[in-house]
């Protein structure tokens, strides 16, 4: 195993393949106890990992996964939205189970504050283009609004906690009044700033230089990525995407790290496909065996608690998120979610009307949940296994059997 990860190199990304919440949080989890520094690059608190904290189930947004190895170097880089208010809870939650981030937490002061009025503009957004048909089904959390200030260069960042900010918030506040009809509460605003100030003022620091100084000491770095490859802004299925660059390319420029930096990329996909939110999904499956996915697979969002749309794996959408990204491995997780199935269909191709074309494997309807060994596996899940992998040409090395952290196949 020690070999194994060593063969992972010095910086290695966790990135996923799917529309997001193909379970990246469990590797991240398993690897970052291996790993000096657990960083994240982009997005804010749209991302939602559930983690069991001492027995507890706790969902966290904005720190990594990998937040509760407690050797590890915890760092949110330049490229994130920071909700202040959320912080300060995950913060307060870590520290009532007894885990002090603040003493290993970095905080770049090139990341963007994401105020309550961004996302009070996202709801007003989307609230105004369901009318019309064309929401896109964010998560509300203000991220759109976010990046769109960044853009605009009127965003606030993290590097000017501290100074007296409520003039440019009054004028924000009468801006955005007047351009959404959203009223802005700046004493509210400036009680977070303080708060955050108090709180982990002293974690917010140069990050861009921090981890060139740890990669020139030979520290190890995993990057986990937030969102996933088809949720892309460039490169996703716009206009229903997120705003953030949720690839590898996102993320090395979200923490200031060069291409030479990286050694390995692992894309994480789930053995069937889930999307929340609106957009295309070709691999969607019918009412009935979506239901009855999204029960086993207990698909629900982590972070606004809706349905997931549930389908099946998409050959051709793993293959142009390995392409985008450069993967070295693949995370299959959730493979037990499909123990019931007496066939799996794959889609595996496009006919010329643009429908998809499905190959059907054989189920093997029995238990696979905590199987640690490929070899144990029943022969139909190694062939689909091994279906992926000759498709795509990169190597299955994780394979999730189950929630717990030990239920997970490792292949070298
Ligand atoms: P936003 O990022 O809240 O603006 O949402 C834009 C789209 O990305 C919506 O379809 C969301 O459901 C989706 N999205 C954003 N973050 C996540 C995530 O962490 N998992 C899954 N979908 C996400």
């Amino acid at each position: 195993m020690q070999e194994f990860l060593d063969s992972l190199g010095q910086v290695s990304a966790v990135i996923g393949a799917q529309w997001g919440d193909e379970g990246k949080g469990k590797i991240v989890d398993i690897l970052a106890g291996h790993f000096d520094v657990v960083a994240r690059a982009a997005g804010g608190a749209n991302a939602g990992h559930t983690i069991v904290v001492k027995g507890k189930k706790q969902v966290f947004r904005l720190l990594p996964s990998g937040c509760l190895q407690e050797n590890a170097t915890v760092v949110l880089g330049s490229g994130m939205v920071i909700h202040l208010a959320t912080l300060l809870e995950e913060i307060a939650m870590l520290k009532e189970s007894g885990i002090d981030i603040l003493k290993r937490l970095k905080i770049s002061d090139e990341a963007h504050i994401l105020f309550d009025y961004h996302k009070g503009i996202d709801a007003a957004l989307e609230e105004g283009s369901a009318k019309t048909g064309k929401q896109i089904g964010t998560t509300k959390r203000g991220i759109g609004p976010a990046y769109a200030d960044k853009a605009y260069r009127t965003g606030i960042r993290m590097g000017r906690l501290g100074e007296d900010l409520e003039s440019e918030l009054e004028e924000r506040a009468a801006h955005v009044q007047k351009a959404f009809g959203v009223s802005v509460n700046v004493a509210e605003e400036l009680k977070h700033l303080q708060n955050a100030e108090k709180v982990f003022g002293s974690c917010i620091t140069d990050t861009v230089i921090d981890l060139h100084e740890m990669i020139a000491d030979g520290k190890t770095i995993l990057i986990e990525g937030a969102q996933a490859s088809l949720l892309d802004i460039d490169h996703g299925t716009y206009p229903y995407v997120t705003s953030s660059a949720t690839t590898v390319a996102g993320a090395l420029q979200g923490l200031g790290l060069p291409p030479q930096a990286l050694d390995t990329v692992i894309g994480v996909a789930k053995a069937y496909c889930t999307r929340v939110g609106e957009g295309k999904f070709p691999t969607e499956a019918d009412e009935k065996t979506s239901d009855r996915l999204r029960e086993r697979g207990g698909e629900y969002g982590a972070t606004t608690g809706r349905p997931r749309r549930c389908g099946w794996l998409h050959i051709p959408d793993l293959l142009y998120s390995a392409a985008l990204n450069g993967f070295t491995h693949w995370n299959i997780t959730k493979l037990d979610v499909l123990d019931q199935e007496a066939v799996i269909p794959v889609g595996v191709e496009s006919d010329e009307n643009g429908e998809v074309v499905f190959e059907e494997l054989p189920g093997w309807k029995r238990k696979t949940s905590g199987i640690t060994d490929f070899e144990e596996l029943p022969e139909e899940a190694q062939e689909f296994l091994t279906f992926i992998e000759e498709r795509t040409e990169i190597p299955v090395s994780f394979i999730g059997t189950g929630q717990g952290r030990e239920e997970m196949i490792w292949r070298s």
